[in-house]
Parts: structure tokens; sequence; C-alpha cells
């Protein structure tokens, strides 16, 4: 993987856009590379990944991916998702990294790889448009709260489409949560119509999801949340899911 910023240039990097527009962005802007290779840590710890070294050539794509970006609008979408929910923001690193370690055994080429940090990053951006009453809820979502929160993945997908981001990236915010026999949203795509990025993301968001601590939710282990997909199997592409258990010791 050909890497283009040391942690040093791209915090100057970061600071050169900060002194520029500091009356859009606060002092936590300043504070995304660290949380980035925190998150890795923490999901290394929580998932049980035995391989350290696949946890931080990931942290170190998404890194370089995000700090290749230099879009003043696309940073605006990153504070935005970072102020709106702490656990969503977090949500969006991991997904971005569990995506980049069962994409690091399908021996893509780099650019492939940086499509699919980047739409996994960006996966849930439509959700910053939803009430935070309604993410939050604890209960069961009613009819309308439901179709609003189904709504993030063509929200998210209008919001970031004049970015210059990659289709496959696009197809990641879109496809998400569609899955491979049909039965996901929001048009109920089946396998033969969705991207790897698209179907590398759904298994990385549920991985994560189920094993994240959640207010309407009990939350599982690693080996339970593995098995979970493995039941849905006919809704998971059943090649990458076979790739998950031998990143994890048994937790
Ligand atoms: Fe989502
Ligand atoms: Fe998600």
């Amino acid at each position: 993987m050909h890497l283009t910023f040391s942690d040093k240039e791209r915090q100057m990097k970061l600071r050169a856009i900060y002194d520029h527009e500091s009356q859009v962005f606060g002092p936590e802007f300043l504070g995304i590379i660290s949380q980035i290779n925190r998150s890795a840590l923490e999901l290394k710890n929580r998932l049980g990944i035995v391989d350290a070294s696949i946890v931080e050539r990931s942290a170190e794509i998404l890194n370089t991916v995000l700090y290749d970006s230099v879009e003043l609008s696309f940073w605006i979408y990153v504070i935005e998702l970072k102020r709106y929910i702490g656990w969503l923001f977090d949500h969006s690193i991991n997904v971005a990294l569990i995506s980049l370690f069962i994409a690091s055994r399908m021996n893509y080429d780099s650019k492939l790889m940086s499509h699919i940090a980047l739409g996994g990053f960006l996966h849930d951006i439509g959700k910053i448009s939803i009430p935070k009453e309604i993410i939050l809820k604890p209960g069961k979502l009613d009819k309308n709260e439901m179709t609003l929160m189904q709504n993030h993945c063509r929200t998210g997908y209008s919001m970031v489409s004049n970015l210059g981001l990659s289709q496959e990236s696009l197809n990641i915010i879109l496809h998400h949560h569609e899955r491979m026999d049909g039965s996901g949203y929001p048009f109920g795509l089946t396998g033969d119509k969705l991207s790897d990025g698209a179907k590398i993301a759904m298994i990385a968001d549920s991985l994560d999801a189920m094993t994240s601590p959640r207010p309407y939710q009990q939350i599982k282990t690693t080996s339970e949340a593995i098995t979970d997909l493995f039941n849905y199997k006919n809704a998971y592409c059943n090649e990458l899911l076979s790739i998950l258990p031998s990143f994890f010791c048994k937790k």
C-alpha cells in the first residue's frame, strides 16, 4: 500500500485547513487522527482480533484516504458526523476498518481499498438528517420513524454525490442495507446487482452494530455475532462471511 502522509504531515495539513476555516471547524477537528488510531485499538480489543498488523494497516489506509480528501465540503460532513452522535462517528470508523480487514484478504488493488475505506466511513452519513430522538430511541420504531430511518441510505447518497467520491464509495452508502437474497432496503436488490464493496460493508456494519453498546439492543460477543451472521447466510455473501472467523480469537 502506497502511503502519502506521516501522522505529523497529516496533523500539519489538518492544522492548515483548520487555521483557514476556524469559523467552520471547532477544535475537535484536530483530534480526528488520534480518534481513528484510538478506535482501531478499541476495536482490536473489543472484537478480539489476533493479527495486530491488519488493524494497523487498516487504520493507516483510512487515515491516508481521509487526508487525501482536500474538499472542504467533505470535511464539513465529517465534522457534522462527529458532532452529531458520539457512537455514530465511532461506528463509521469501525465499519471502514472492519471492511478493510475483510477486503485485505481479497487481494484488491489499493484504489479499490481506498474506495471501500471512504464508503465505509461515510456509509451512515445520511443519519445526520434523522432526528436524534429517533436514532437514540430505546424501543421499537413506529412506521413513520422506520421510514425516516431507512431513508438514510438515499439521503446520504444524495448528500455526498457531488463530492467527487468514486462510484464504489457511493454504492456502499446507497446499498449497505441491501441483502444478497433481496430482503434488504432501499431497493430490495439481489447479490448479482451489488458491488463487492457493498457486500463487504453490509457484513462490517452488522458485525459492528451487534457487538457495540446501543440504547435499543443487548450487546453480543464476537462469536455470537458471527454465529448470527452465519444463521442469515442467505442475506450475506458467503465467500466474504467465511473470511471472518480467521480474524478473531474466541470471545
Ligand atoms: Fe446504515
Ligand atoms: Fe451503519
